[in-house]
C-alpha cells in the first residue's frame, strides 16, 4: 500500500529515516571491540573482500573506504560479474552486499572462494541468506520500486557499522574516536530527514529546468565519489539519460570534452568545497550547468550535512539525488517504479 504517495519509489524515498532509526537502534552500542562482529558468529578479519553489484556496489565502495581511514584494513570491491580477477587471500572476510539477495553475479562469485561470507540483505530468507555464514539484515520493510532508495542508505549504514567493528576490533580505532563517529550516525535519521524537506522543492525546479538535456554529467572527490556515482545511475535507470559520473580531478583527463553550454554538471558534497573548486572552475569556464549539493549557502540542491565530513562521506546527498532523479522522471512521462529493461531481482548472470 502507498498510502497518499504517488508511486513506491516517492514513499520508500521517505522511508529512510524511519528505516535509519531502526538499523541504527539495531547496531549503535555494538561496535566497540568488534562485539558486532562477536555476535554475528565472525571472527576479526585481516582483510575484507566486498561482493556487489549496481547499487549495492556503490554502497561497498563507502564501506570500503571507511575500513582504510578509520581500520588501516586492506579491502577490495570486487564487481560480481568480474570476480574472475580477485585472487583468493587467507584471512579475508567476505562481504556480499544485496538488497535482493537474489542476485546471480554475486551468488557465482561467492562459489569461488572459501572465506566466511557476511551476507549485508534485505531479504533474509534469500538465496543470498542462505548461502551465507552471517547475515546482518536491513530490515527496511518491502521495496517495490525497481530503483535501490531505501536499501542504499541501509546498506551504507550497516556496512559501515560493520567496518567500524573491525577497526575498532582491530586496535587501530581510538575508543573516543569510536564514540564521536557513533554519535554523527545516531544523528543521521534527523539529518536525511531535514535534507529531503531542504531538497524537495529545488529537486523539482531543477528538474522543470533541465529535464529535457540530453545528459550530465556527475562528479564528486573522495567519499563523495560514489554517491556521485549513484545519483547518475539513478537518472538513467529511471530518466533514460546517458550520465557520466566520475572523481572531479579525472574530467581533465578527457570527459572535460562532453561538456558545452548548458551541460548539467552534479557536483556532489565533498566538503571542504575548496576540494572541487578547480574542478568546478574548469566546468564553469566551459558554460556548462553547474548544480551543488550540499549545504553550503551556494547550494543548487541544499542538504543537511554534518559539521565535519564523516569517513562514509554525505550519505545525505543520497536523498536529494533521489528525489531530483524521480522528479526528472516525472516530467518526462515515464513509469517511476517499473523502469524499462530493469527487475527488482537480476537472477541472471
Ligand atoms: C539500481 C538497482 C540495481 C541493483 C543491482 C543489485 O537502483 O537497483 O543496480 O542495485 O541489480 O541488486 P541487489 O542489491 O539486489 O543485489
Amino acid at each position: 500500500d502507498r498510502g497518499d504517495a504517488p508511486d513506491f519509489t516517492a514513499k520508500e524515498i521517505d522511508e529512510q529515516p524511519a528505516a535509519a532509526r531502526r538499523l541504527l537502534d539495531g547496531l549503535l552500542g555494538r561496535l566497540a571491540d568488534g562485539r558486532l562482529l562477536t555476535d554475528l558468529g565472525l571472527a576479526r578479519p585481516d582483510r575484507v573482500r566486498l561482493v556487489a553489484c549496481g547499487t549495492s556496489r556503490h554502497a561497498a565502495e563507502v564501506v570500503a573506504r571507511v575500513l582504510a581511514v578509520e581500520g588501516g584494513v586492506p579491502s577490495r570491491v570486487v564487481t560480481a560479474s568480474e570476480a574472475d580477477l580477485a585472487v583468493p587471500e587467507p584471512g579475508t572476510l567476505t562481504m556480499a552486499l544485496s538488497q535482493s539477495g537474489e542476485t546471480a553475479d554475486v551468488l557465482a562469485a561467492l562459489d569461488r572462494w572459501d572465506d566466511p561470507v557476511l551476507a549485508l540483505t534485505n531479504a533474509p530468507r534469500s538465496s543470498l541468506a542462505r548461502r551465507a555464514d552471517a547475515v546482518l539484515g536491513l530490515g527496511c520493510g518491502p521495496e517495490i520500486g525497481v530503483a535501490a532508495t531505501k536499501t542504499f542508505t541501509a546498506q551504507v549504514i550497516a556496512g559501515v557499522a560493520v567496518a567500524l567493528a573491525i577497526a575498532s576490533a582491530s586496535g587501530r580505532l581510538a575508543p573516543a574516536r569510536l564514540a564521536a563517529l557513533e554519535q554523527v550516525l545516531d544523528g543521521l535519521p534527523a539529518r536525511l530527514a531535514a535534507s529531503a524537506a531542504l531538497a524537495a522543492a529545488p529537486a523539482a525546479a531543477l528538474a522543470d529546468e533541465l529535464a529535457d538535456r540530453p545528459g550530465a554529467v556527475f562528479v564528486s572527490r573522495g567519499a563523495g565519489v560514489p554517491y556521485a556515482q549513484e545519483g547518475a545511475l539513478k537518472l538513467e535507470e529511471l530518466a533514460y539519460r546517458w550520465v557520466e559520473a566520475l572523481p572531479a580531478g579525472e574530467l581533465k583527463h578527457g570527459p572535460i570534452a562532453l561538456l558545452g553550454p548548458g551541460t548539467p554538471v552534479v557536483v556532489v558534497g565533498a566538503e571542504p568545497r575548496e576540494r572541487l573548486a578547480v574542478g568546478i572552475a574548469e566546468v564553469t569556464a566551459r558554460g556548462a550547468r553547474t548544480v551543488l549539493v550540499g549545504s553550503g549557502e551556494d547550494a543548487d540542491l541544499p542538504v543537511c550535512l554534518p559539521a565535519e565530513e564523516p569517513p562514509w562521506g554525505p550519505l545525505e546527498a543520497a536523498v536529494a539525488l533521489q528525489l531530483f532523479a524521480r522528479e526528472v522522471t516525472v516530467r518526462l512521462g515515464h513509469e517511476v517504479d517499473r523502469p524499462r529493461n530493469l527487475a527488482k531481482s537480476v537472477t541472471v548472470e
